[in-house]
C-alpha cells in the first residue's frame, strides 16, 4: 500500500490510473469501512482510502480532540483488504490556511435531522469531501463509496456532485451491523459494557417503526407523528435522549404525506450516556 502524506505525492501516484475508487474516512476503521473498501476494489482500477479527522465537521464541545486516532492498526486493516493507496495528510497539509472558503449544501437537505442538531456539520463534511475529491480525482473521474449508515450525508454528497458537475459517482454500501444488529460506528467504542448491551435498542426502535409504517400505510390509516413520538418515548423510558426518530421519503428526506408514501426510510439519532448514535432503515 502506497501511503501519501501530501497532495502532490497523491496526485503524482494517481496520475497513472483512470478510475480511482475512493473511500474517505476519519480512521479508527472497522468492518463497515472495510466492506466499503472491498466494494471499491471491484469498481475502480485503483482503490484509495483517506484518513483525516476533519475539524470542520465537529461542533464546539464535540469529540474532535478525543476522536480515536489509530493509524497503525488502520493501515494493517487497509492492507488486509488490498487497499492500494492511503492518503493521510496532516491538518497543515489539507488546511494550510484557515479554511474560510466553504461549501454550503442546500439547506432544505442539510439543515434538517442531523443538520438541525449539529449545525454546520454538513458544511464541514462537504468542504472536506470536495477538497479530498480534488486531490484524488485530479486526473480523472471515478467513484467514491459511502456507508448507508450516514444516509443524509450520502444524499447531500450525491447532490453536491450533481450540482457542481463533478465526474465522481457516489456509490453507497449497506450498513454493516454487529451480530445483535447494532450499526458499526467508530463511536461505539465510547460505550460502556452496559451501554453497549443497550445500544441495539436504537435500531430496534427504527425496526419497529418501519414495521408499523409498512402495515399502517398499507391499511391507509397510519398516524406518522404518533408512531414517531411513541418510538422516542420508548427510548426515553430506557434512559436515552433521542434527538429524532422519524419516517421520511428516501429521495429528499421530506416528511411523509398521504401523497408521498414510497420509498421511505426511518432515521434516528439518540444519545446514550455521552455517546450519540445514529442509524436508519429503509422501509
Ligand atoms: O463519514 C465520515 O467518516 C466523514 O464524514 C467523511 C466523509 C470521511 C468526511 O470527513
Amino acid at each position: 500500500m502506497f501511503i501519501a502524506r501530501t497532495v502532490a505525492e497523491l496526485r503524482q501516484h494517481l496520475s497513472a490510473f483512470k478510475k480511482p475508487a475512493f473511500v474517505p474516512t476519519m480512521g479508527n476503521l472497522h468492518e463497515g469501512h472495510l466492506s466499503l473498501m472491498r466494494m471499491g476494489k471491484q469498481l475502480g482500477d485503483v482503490s484509495v482510502a483517506s484518513i483525516f479527522v476533519n475539524r470542520l465537521q465537529f461542533l464546539p464541545g464535540e469529540d474532535f480532540a478525543s476522536y480515536p486516532r489509530t493509524f497503525d492498526s488502520d493501515c494493517d486493516k487497509l492492507r488486509s483488504v488490498g487497499c492500494d493507496v492511503l492518503f493521510a495528510p496532516d491538518e497543515a497539509e489539507l488546511y494550510p490556511q484557515a479554511q474560510s472558503f466553504k461549501v454550503m449544501p442546500d439547506p432544505a437537505l442539510a439543515d434538517i435531522l442531523e443538520g438541525q442538531f449539529r449545525s454546520g456539520f454538513f458544511t464541514g463534511v462537504c468542504t472536506v469531501v470536495l477538497k479530498l475529491f480534488h486531490c484524488v480525482f485530479a486526473h480523472s473521474g471515478g467513484l467514491a463509496v459511502f456507508g448507508q449508515k450516514d444516509f443524509q450525508q450520502f444524499l447531500i454528497l450525491r447532490h453536491m456532485m450533481t450540482q457542481l458537475a463533478m465526474p465522481v459517482d457516489i456509490v453507497t454500501g449497506a450498513t454493516t451491523r454487529a451480530s445483535d444488529g447494532l450499526a458499526l460506528s467508530s463511536r461505539n467504542g465510547y460505550l460502556s459494557a452496559d451501554e453497549r448491551a443497550e445500544a441495539v435498542q436504537l435500531s430496534m426502535a427504527l425496526y419497529k417503526l418501519a414495521q408499523a409504517a409498512r402495515a399502517g400505510l398499507a391499511g391507509g390509516n397510519f398516524d406518522v407523528a404518533a408512531a414517531e413520538a411513541s418510538a422516542m418515548a420508548t427510548l426515553r423510558d430506557r434512559g436515552w435522549q433521542p434527538d429524532y426518530i422519524t419516517l421520511r421519503r428516501q429521495s429528499d428526506l421530506s416528511p411523509v404525506t398521504a401523497a408521498n408514501t414510497k420509498p421511505l426510510v426511518v432515521l434516528g439519532a439518540a444519545r446514550l450516556g455521552r455517546t450519540r448514535l445514529i442509524d436508519n432503515l429503509e422501509v
